[in-house]
């Protein structure tokens, strides 16, 4: 079987915000505790960071880290987590029923992401708190000095503003599940209120209003619409959240979900463009797709958790090469909606749901999902071609015409390299790729490297870390002015050309 591409170098979807590769660190599990940080551990920083877990960070260049939640979001003071730590608060956390110590807050958290070299994505509470608070954490972040709340950072030992650009009205708002969630209305005001007076703080911030937590709530679409009635004109983006699971073991319907995926992204953006239209309004509301990722292998063993422990194993998905597939499918789904989409965090970064894995006090490692984030991170910047894909396709449970090839190309600002990212979703085949390239002059093939596995449960452990790892051995050339490759039969492929 064949399938073909079309290139043409002057076709092409948008410019690639690189804060599509973002990620996402929630007060919940062992993400903090125990994640990137553990004063006692080996590799311990002077705050108490582990830098055997920030190496892979930065290995994975992750370039914006929402922060600190989540459900946790909503009910936090972020008061309680800045000045002297011994002097800090331990809080019954009601969103995951744990203690939370407060060891970690906004000040460590924002010296970890500049040590790394990765922009914070901070959220504020709208949950149980409001604009008041919302405003005065905006204070004590970005003014310099000369007021109450930015004298405070001052005096608590961080003489310079964080500088946070990017900031999340609230979290999942619509779910009975979160801290004080709210009617569309309810949240829609607050939102809009809340957002004008962040803005008076730091004009230069922006601003993402919450969306749906997903879209299979029963107000998914009213939800969005009546928010951004509210808040048009005062918030940049909305959110999009989305986790899958293959708790059917049905692998052609799971792997198809990126299909689902796809269609949530173009349906809010009609829901985006509806408003603008009904408002008359000139400003674009694009895409903040900040939670995404594969959850659903932990679901049994965290209802089994105590209440009011510190930092337990929760949500601590073990993926397996499968995951992986999905997981490129999914950021090759965001790189194909690269005009709308501005911001994703796959969640989580570390230990919950999340592609690094520690253990207490001993080693880190990466999951098979680290693989299909890495490559996108470091070889899909630039801008995204608008890929023509001609593909075999199956039907699966509940999708029909799925293409067993999916796949978007991106060139670098520099024009000098194209990097093809396709997965292949047949469970049986092989399937030759042809890319047919129109206007870019003369490409070689610089590297194929694919990720493969003969066990679609195979997982890297503690034990062995490297039971699935990507190699270079793809035999994509080209031939006759056109890239020819074989994608091997469920298969994540990066295709290098320069
Ligand atoms: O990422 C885990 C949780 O999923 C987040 O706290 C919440 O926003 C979502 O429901």
């Amino acid at each position: 079987t064949i399938a073909r591409i079309i290139l043409n170098k002057d076709y092409v979807i948008g410019d690639v915000d690189k804060r599509i590769f973002g990620s996402f660190i929630e007060h919940l599990g062992r993400a903090v505790y125990g994640g990137i940080y553990e004063p006692n551990h080996p590799t311990a920083n002077r705050l108490g960071f582990r830098q055997d877990v920030a190496e892979l960070v930065r290995e994975l260049q992750v370039p914006i880290i929402r922060y600190p939640g989540g459900n946790f979001v909503s009910g936090y003071n972020w008061e309680d987590g800045v000045g002297p730590i011994e002097k800090r608060p331990r809080r019954a956390e009601l969103s995951w029923s744990t203690i939370e110590t407060n060891s970690v807050g906004t000040n460590e958290f924002c010296q970890w992401a500049k040590d790394i070299g990765t922009e914070v994505m901070m959220a504020v509470n709208l949950g149980t708190r409001g604009a008041d608070a919302a405003r005065n954490l905006v204070e004590y972040c970005n003014l310099e000095e000369g007021t109450y709340w930015s004298d405070l950072r001052k005096s608590h030992g961080y003489s310079q503003p964080h500088n946070i650009k990017t900031w999340c009205l609230g979290n999942e708002m619509d779910g009975s599940w979160q801290i004080g969630a709210k009617t569309a209305d309810e949240y829609g005001r607050l939102a809009c209120e809340t957002a004008k007076m962040m803005k008076w703080v730091d004009p230069t911030i922006e601003l993402v209003a919450c969306g749906s937590s997903g879209s299979g709530m029963p107000t998914f679409g009213q939800w969005e619409a009546t928010v951004l009635e509210h808040t048009y004109e005062h918030v940049d983006y909305i959110s999009l959240h989305t986790y899958y699971g293959n708790q059917d073991n049905d692998i052609k319907n799971y792997l198809a979900r990126s299909l689902d995926m796809d269609d949530f992204i173009k349906s809010v953006v009609a829901i985006c463009d509806y408003v603008k239209a009904k408002k008359h309004s000139k400003k674009k509301i694009n895409l903040s797709f900040d939670e995404w990722n594969v959850w659903f292998h932990s679901n049994e063993e965290d209802k089994k958790i105590e209440r009011w422990s510190i930092a337990p194993h929760r949500l601590e998905d073990v993926y397996n090469f499968e995951d992986a597939l999905l997981v490129g499918s999914m950021l090759i789904t965001l790189l194909k909606n690269a005009d709308r989409v501005k911001i994703a965090c796959l969640a989580q970064l570390v230990n919950v749901i999340a592609p690094i894995m520690t253990e207490n006090g001993g080693s880190v490692w990466k999951q098979t999902i680290f693989y299909p984030y890495l490559h996108t991170s470091i070889y899909g910047r630039g801008t995204v071609l608008n890929s023509i894909i001609k593909s075999p396709k199956y039907d699966s449970k509940d999708f029909t015409d799925v293409p067993c090839i999916d796949a978007v190309a991106v060139i670098s600002d520099d024009n000098n390299e194209i990097t093809i990212f396709a997965v292949n979703k047949d469970t049986d085949n092989s399937i030759t790729l042809d890319v047919e390239l129109n206007g870019f002059g003369t490409f070689e093939v610089v590297e194929h490297i694919t990720l493969e596995n003969s066990d679609i449960k195979a997982t890297n452990t503690k034990e062995n870390p490297n039971n699935v790892v990507p190699n270079s051995n793809g035999n994509a050339a080209i031939e006759d002015g056109n890239v020819k490759a074989t994608l091997g039969k469920l298969s994540w492929n990066v295709i290098k050309l320069r």
